[in-house]
């Protein structure tokens, strides 16, 4: 069986850094627990809470509603190996911001592939970005496959298992949520066919890309060993919107969807790229692109840099070496990256609310 994935985002408080995507995903959200009635004694758990900048931003949202002298039992769940250090770092002013209240926090580090809380405790629980990291690492990039190629067929070879995690996780949280609780979820999907052959262009592909073909870069300037692009597997799965709502709809018996949107959501960034280009000279435009595309590798790195890490000091590249390599690769994806222009900025995102039966 294939070894679980423990992958997580980059530490060093990285990930809170360059969060910013992840926090527009998260702002879009927030609507959804605006009707939810809050009682005096409420519980809430953040699937995949990560560093925290965003997790925080969710309980300070809920947090603000409660009625005084009200108290909040809040939950941040992640994978053992998550930095919850930089999470830790937040809580007191997230604590002492309600004086009105009465906050208890805690961490939970599992996978939540798992039964992670005691069932039938949590009134609210809440994942964004998240259920589209996959529970067991996917198979390895065949030798004879390009990078491009790997990309081509990852939807395909990941659907099946994509599926059944989206029915464990499903299950396990219908077993830790109140009857009457809810369950808000953010996932990350894929654009449709006709998005594609419209104006859409798959950013994150495009990202991830710049990514590898800057290793593989490395690799030919005889840098980095041609083992440093052989452990490409990337964890992750964008689910079409067909695999979202059937996912639901095998599991009617525990969860009701009160609501469903489909968002197309941009990197902040991306809409500073655009206000400068619109007046700028030529070198005004070069430097704007430059730094978009600056933003987006310091992202995306900031999700899977510990990852590439982990492959090249596998593939046998010295300890030492390995932070000089990685400024190396970063900086030559960045350039490759501004050179293929600013390549797409949305995000497909599917919200729901669900309400456990
Ligand atoms: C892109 S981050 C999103 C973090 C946060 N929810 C946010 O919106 O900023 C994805 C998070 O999911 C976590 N994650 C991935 N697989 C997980 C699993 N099986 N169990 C718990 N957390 C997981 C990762 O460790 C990471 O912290």
């Amino acid at each position: 069986m294939a070894e679980c994935n423990s992958m997580t985002m980059s530490s060093g408080n990285t990930y809170n850094d360059n969060c910013h995507q992840q926090t527009a995903v998260l702002k879009a959200s927030l609507h959804l627990f605006d009707d939810i009635e809050l009682g005096p004694n409420v519980t809430i758990a953040d699937y995949g809470c990560s560093q925290g900048s965003n997790s925080v931003m969710m309980m300070q949202h809920v947090l603000k509603r409660m009625p005084p002298s009200s108290t909040a039992s809040l939950i941040f769940e992640d994978l053992p190996s998550n930095e919850f250090s930089s999470l830790i770092k937040l809580l007191p002013e997230l604590c002492s911001s309600n004086p009105s209240l009465k906050i208890y926090p805690s961490l939970v580090p599992r996978s939540f592939y798992e039964s992670v809380l005691t069932p039938n405790t949590v009134d609210i629980g809440f994942t964004s970005c998240t259920i589209h990291w996959l529970k067991r690492m996917p198979e390895i990039k065949p030798p004879t496959e390009t990078v491009e190629e790997y990309y081509s067929k990852r939807y395909a070879r990941n659907a099946p298992s994509a599926k059944e995690d989206f029915h464990e996780f499903l299950t396990y949280r219908g077993q830790e949520i109140k009857s009457g609780g809810y369950l808000i979820i953010g996932c990350l999907g894929g654009f449709t066919k006709e998005e594609l052959a419209g104006s859409y262009k798959d950013a994150t592909v495009i990202r991830h890309k710049a990514v590898f073909k800057a290793v593989e870069k490395l690799v030919e300037q005889g840098v980095l060993p041609q083992e440093a692009v052989a452990n490409i597997n990337v964890p992750i799965h964008d689910r079409l919107v067909e695999d979202f709502l059937s996912g639901i709809e095998e599991l009617k018996d525990t969860w009701v969807m009160e609501k469903y949107e489909r968002k197309l959501v941009s990197h902040p960034a991306y809409y500073k790229y655009l206000s400068i280009v619109k007046d700028a000279d030529r070198e005004g435009k070069i430097a704007a692109a430059k730094e978009y595309a600056g933003t987006n590798i310091d992202w995306i790195l900031a999700i899977m840099g510990d990852m590439l890490k982990s492959w090249w000091l596998q593939a046998g590249v010295k300890e030492d070496k390995i932070d000089e390599y990685y400024e190396m690769a970063k900086a030559t994806a960045k350039d490759i990256l501004w050179k293929e222009g600013p390549g797409g900025a949305e995000m497909p995102m599917m919200y729901t609310r669900l309400r456990r039966v």
